[in-house]
């Protein structure tokens, strides 16, 4: 992937097109200083027709950024503010939210929530500070069951202003496509099976867009390998044999350098692992990543493949890198108000009535509108509602989460990152910050937060059929 270029823009032209929204976001908030200088991109959203599968296979027609999929990666400093002109060239309105990243609430990329979808033909300038090294990612809000399906989405990564003791800094994409015999995308976007089941787990995997036999290493090399879930709704649960990749930081954020649980790395759709993957095998070999995570339909991600030259260094006593903390606020676990959330519905569950509307209603007259699953007993059909909670600016929250379904369900809170403090009552033993949490099923998990970023905030399962389904909810900070 090559960094995305960066075009003058007359900024006066924005203000046009952009809306009161922008308008609105475009003064600069007190206490943020340089808010004069923001780098600039831009990104185009339009359909293109690009080589996933590779030859004697056609070409696919897909929906991306910058004609490719994933689109541009996006690459600044932390404490970098960054101006991002989006202009769509879909046949339908389109948002952009920046993943992970605690910005303002008007930049982030909501439709009707946080901001007028883009129609088609129109842009917006999304501006905002990146207050976290990391690794991010970018993709629509707007009926992002279809739109991210069909390839919208890309990497955002902030840099640690400290540059990291790595050899290389390697960013995989990971996406999973429901292909025809033919190459084309499957239509059946959003049926009632996928929305009621696992979600659309399609049957091809690409990384970087593309499906790579092998990645070439160097014996004693160090890689710093950047994991980014961009699939609608499959799980991974990546082996790599031979090696010991340690997990240094979850969803961008740091963490005690560990190796994954029973070697398995796991990620829910749109979490992030960044890896640290030293590689201390002999010139010449060759090892398989393996991806596990479904029983029965495990395969072959891609084999690594060492070169023939001799060894870079000796790699059998080097230190793990521990890489700086965020400027993360701390949640005071002992004053912290307490609220339980619970997940309900999907096949094989208990949910026989919900709130729709504002109204109760029974599971016919909710799978009628497409929907089959609820937050707190409320099955939400669009992105705009009553809030689930309501916190207080500043102050600390435990919330449990409490899946109550036969499903595992990757929760994702916008605008905060939070520390996942428990799970089935145990500590966990590193307390780390996520933004997305996955819940296994029936699995229950205590997250801790401070509410320091105010606005209506969504929170909502990344399986993005689970989604549209009903499974999402605002939490408004006053
Ligand atoms: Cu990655 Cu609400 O989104
Ligand atoms: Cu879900």
């Amino acid at each position: 992937m090559s960094k995305i270029s960066v075009p003058s823009i007359d900024r006066r032209k924005l203000l046009v097109g952009s809306g009161a929204f922008a308008a609105a976001a475009w003064l600069p908030r007190s206490g943020l200083g340089a808010a004069t200088s923001a780098r600039e991109f831009t990104l185009v959203a339009a359909p293109a027709r690009v080589s996933l599968v590779g030859a004697p296979h056609p070409d696919t027609d897909v929906w991306c950024y910058d004609g490719r999929t994933p689109g541009p990666e996006i690459r600044v400093r932390q404490g970098e503010r960054i101006h991002v002109l989006v202009e769509n060239r879909l046949p339908e309105e389109t948002t952009v939210h920046w993943h992970g990243i605690r910005l303002p609430n008007a930049m982030d990329g909501v439709p009707h929530l946080t901001q007028r979808p883009i129609a088609p033909g129109e842009t917006f300038a999304y501006e905002f500070t990146c207050p976290d090294a990391g690794t991010f990612w970018y993709h629509p809000h707007q009926r992002s069951f279809v739109q991210v399906g069909r390839g919208l989405y890309g990497p955002l990564i902030v840099e640690e202003r400290e540059p990291v003791p790595v050899d290389r800094d390697i960013i995989w994409v990971l996406a999973d496509w429901r292909l025809l015999n033919d190459a084309s995308i499957s239509g059946d976007f959003g049926n009632m099976h996928d929305v009621s089941h696992n979600g659309r787990v399609g049957n091809t995997v690409t990384i970087n867009g593309r499906i790579p036999e092998t990645f070439s290493v160097q014996a004693g090399e160090r890689i710093r390998l950047r994991l980014i879930n961009g699939a609608n709704a499959r799980i991974f649960g990546l082996e790599f044999t031979g090696h010991r990749p340690q997990i240094i930081a979850l969803d961008g954020q740091p963490v005690e350098p560990h190796a994954p649980p029973d070697g398995r790395v796991v990620l829910g759709p749109a979490m992030r692992i960044d890896l640290l993957l030293d590689m201390t095998a002999q010139p010449g070999l060759r090892f398989r990543v393996i991806d596990k995570f479904y029983r029965g339909l495990e395969y072959r991600l891609l084999d690594l493949v060492y070169a023939d030259s001799a060894t870079l260094r000796d790699l059998s006593q080097a230190k793990p890198v521990r890489l700086p903390d965020n400027p993360m606020p701390e949640p005071s676990i002992k004053n912290a108000q307490r609220h339980q959330v619970v997940l309900g519905g999907g096949m094989m569950g208990s949910m026989r009535m919900a709130m729709m509307d504002g109204k109760h209603v029974d599971i016919r007259t909710l799978m009628h509108n497409g929907l089959v699953w609820a937050i707190n007993g409320v099955a939400a059909k669009g992105h705009v509602h009553e809030p689930l909670l309501t916190l207080e600016r500043n102050h600390s929250y435990v919330l449990e989460l409490v899946n109550d379904t036969m499903w595992p369900h990757p929760m994702h809170l916008h605008g905060h990152s939070f520390r996942v403090i428990s799970r089935d009552g145990k500590p966990t033993k590193h307390r780390e910050w996520q933004d997305t949490v996955l819940l296994s099923r029936q699995e229950r998990a205590e997250i801790a937060f401070v509410a320091d970023n105010p606005g209506d905030w969504m929170f909502h399962c990344h399986i993005l059929e689970h989604q549209a389904g009903g499974m999402m909810g605002v939490i408004r900070v006053t």
